[in-house]
C-alpha cells in the first residue's frame, strides 16, 4: 500500500513536470498559431497603404530563397529564431536614413510599431542560438545595393518597402506551416 502511494506520486509528479516541461520549450507556440497572423494583416494593410503602388521597379537583390526552403523543413524552435532574426533584420534597416521619404508618417510608425511588437513576442519565445548567417548577409547587401548605392534616395526606399513586402510574406507563408 505505501509503496503503491510512492509509485502513484512519482508517477503523477513526472506527468506533471513534462506537461510544464514540455510548455516552457515553447511558450509562445500557442501564441504564434492565435495571434502572428492577427497582427501580421495590419501590418501589411499598413505597409500598402502608407504610400502609392509598390515600384514595379526590380529590387537588385536577392532574397535567400534556398535558406528560406531549408527553414521549411527546421525544427520549430529554429523556425522561431529564423522569424525574430528577419524582423529584427527589417528593423535595422527601417533604423536608416529616412529623410527623403514620402510615406504617410503616422501609417509608417504604425507599420514599425506593430512591427515591433511582433519581435517583442518572439524574441523572448525561444533560447538564442546562433545567427543565420545567409539572412545577416542578405541585409547587408541590400542595406548597401539599394540604400547606400541610391543615396537613401525615396525610390531606393520604394525598393525597400517592396522587398520588405515580399520579406514579410514570406514569413507569413513559413508561419502558416508551423505546428
Ligand atoms: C496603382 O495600381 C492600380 C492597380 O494596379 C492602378 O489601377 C493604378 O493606376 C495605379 N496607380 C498609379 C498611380 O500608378
Ligand atoms: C531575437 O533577436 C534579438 C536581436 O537579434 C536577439 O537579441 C534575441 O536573442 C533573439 N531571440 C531569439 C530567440 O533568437
Ligand atoms: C545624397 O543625398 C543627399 C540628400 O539626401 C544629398 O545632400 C547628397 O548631395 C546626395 N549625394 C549624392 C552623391 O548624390
Amino acid at each position: 500500500m505505501q509503496r503503491f502511494t510512492m509509485q502513484s506520486w512519482t508517477y503523477l509528479i513526472l506527468i506533471l513536470c513534462s506537461t510544464v516541461c514540455a510548455k516552457s520549450v515553447c511558450l509562445c507556440c500557442d501564441w504564434i498559431q492565435d495571434h502572428y497572423g492577427t497582427l501580421s494583416g495590419k501590418y501589411h494593410s499598413l505597409l500598402d497603404e502608407m504610400g502609392g503602388n509598390i515600384t514595379e521597379q526590380e529590387v537588385p537583390v536577392d532574397f535567400p530563397e534556398s535558406l528560406y526552403r531549408l527553414m521549411e523543413d527546421a525544427q520549430y524552435e529554429v523556425q522561431v529564431r529564423f522569424l525574430n532574426e528577419t524582423i529584427h533584420e527589417i528593423f535595422k534597416l527601417f533604423d536608416e536614413n529616412m529623410d527623403a521619404v514620402t510615406w504617410e508618417e503616422k501609417k509608417l510608425d504604425d507599420f514599425l510599431i506593430l512591427l515591433h511588437r511582433q519581435f517583442q513576442n518572439l524574441k523572448s519565445c525561444v533560447s538564442p542560438a546562433t545567427k543565420f548567417k545567409r539572412l545577416e548577409r542578405f541585409f547587408k547587401t541590400l542595406n548597401k545595393k539599394v540604400l547606400v548605392e541610391m543615396n537613401y534616395s525615396a525610390q531606393a526606399w520604394e525598393l525597400i518597402r517592396k522587398e520588405t513586402k515580399y520579406v514579410l510574406e514570406k514569413l507569413d507563408l513559413l508561419v502558416a506551416t508551423m505546428h
